[in-house]
């Protein structure tokens, strides 16, 4: 925390490494940043509600991202979203049913050249089609079964 300016700026890099370690931040996970940080679990809660890559509830072991923002809108993100649900075989947002891979909806990536864009944990993709998308779920891209 001293390598920062004030406890705000070091909570983020705190918050994703708290991520990293369980998953998700759990409650015991923003107790543990409040230590760290010296910041309040309210005050911490209000950062991961900014931040759409801070996750407060349990993913797959694998996250992919796909921008429903407008150029991605326009390029065929709702199909392929819906695609993604079918594949998952559950909602947006939940754990497949193995636990290898969440999907979740993103805005914009930063990744409008690539539109239809995706995120599968931190790697690029795009632009992405029907196949595009199933390749990335696919049980031996996600490590699932
Ligand atoms: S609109 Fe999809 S990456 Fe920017």
């Amino acid at each position: 925390m001293g390598h920062y300016p004030e406890p705000r700026a070091g909570a983020i890099y705190t918050l994703q490494f708290l991520q990293r370690k369980y998953g998700h931040l759990h409650n015991e996970a923003l107790r543990e940043a409040s230590a760290l940080c010296g910041l309040s679990i309210t005050q911490l809660e209000e950062l991961v509600s900014f931040y759409p890559l801070l996750l407060r509830r349990p993913v797959g072991r694998r996250v992919l991202r796909i921008c429903d923002s407008i150029a991605c809108h326009m390029a065929g993100a709702p199909a392929l979203l819906d695609e993604a649900v079918r594949l998952s075989g559950v909602p947006l947002g939940q754990p497949s049913a193995d636990g290898a891979v969440t999907v979740l909806p993103h805005v914009c990536l930063g990744l409008c050249d690539l539109a239809p864009a995706a995120l599968l944990d931190e790697a690029a993709h795009g632009p992405l089609d029907a196949a595009a998308l199933a390749a990335l779920v696919a049980p031996e891209n996600t490590g699932g079964q």
